[in-house]
């Protein structure tokens, strides 16, 4: 399914409402990614809870990825931003978050990954988009039949750290952890998220190109259960 919206703000409300939907739904884990589209997603599933809060008790969730060797607490983490984002707002206990913090060492990736299948999977999975068509970490050159595992991160990923969070380029991690793109298709749907016309060749290239590494998310369309949910600017070249 591609839904295309006016504004970004409407796409942000209608993933947050999709958002909440699948969390309220029984079994398995919510799927999250963090970045500049997700946060106003998130924040917008935090002011809906504030507003009218609904019962959290049974959510469950589980993030995409995350940088290796970020102290705990660190804002630049990704699971942390989740804490921040999700957790705290939500009133989710610690036991409701399965992050990939926890997680350390070489054989952290099997781990985390039988953690989510012992939690039942992912039940929705909603991604973010990179312009390079990153899904997760997930770059291009990613296997398709990838399973979760570290990656040596790209130089581009280190400067939006810098940017984003003054992070110290001598501080920089080296290495990411994140669920591979046969983790993500094994999700029982996913939603992307994407937004602004710097992405539209990307999105185009996604959707309507080739099944390829070159494009991870293009192997999206291998799912039978995918919501692109786009702002008219990334869907312009569709
Ligand atoms: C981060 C993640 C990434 C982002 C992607 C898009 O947890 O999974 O794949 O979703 O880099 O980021 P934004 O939305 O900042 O353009």
């Amino acid at each position: 399914m591609i839904q295309v919206y006016d504004t970004a703000q409407e796409l942000y409300n209608a993933a947050a409402w999709l958002w909440i939907r699948a969390a309220l739904e029984q079994g398995g884990l919510v799927g999250v990614a963090t970045g500049t589209t997700t946060t106003p997603i998130h924040e917008t599933v935090a002011r809906l809870h504030a507003v009218a809060p609904f019962d959290t008790r049974s959510i469950a969730i589980c993030a995409v990825d995350d940088y290796v060797g970020i102290e705990r607490g660190h804002i630049a983490s990704c699971s942390e931003r989740v804490r921040h984002q999700l957790v705290a707002p939500l009133g989710l206990a610690e036991k409701q978050a399965l992050l990939p913090d926890r997680f350390n060492g070489e054989d952290a990736p099997r781990q985390y990954e039988e953690a989510i299948a012992g939690r039942g999977g992912v039940r929705m999975q909603m991604l973010g988009l990179g312009e390079d068509g990153h899904i997760g970490f997930n770059y291009p050159g990613t296997p398709i039949g990838e399973k979760a595992h570290l990656i040596r991160l790209p130089q581009s990923t280190k400067d939006t750290l810098h940017r984003l969070y003054a992070f110290p380029m001598d501080k920089m991690p080296t290495f990411g952890l994140t669920l591979g793109i046969r983790n993500i298709l094994m999700s029982h749907s996913i939603v992307v998220a994407v937004s602004g016309a710097k992405k539209a060749v990307i999105v185009r290239e996604a959707i309507l190109g080739p099944v390829c590494e070159r494009v991870p998310a293009s192997a999206l369309q291998l799912h039978r259960n995918v919501a692109w949910l786009l702002d008219k600017e990334s869907a312009s070249l569709l």
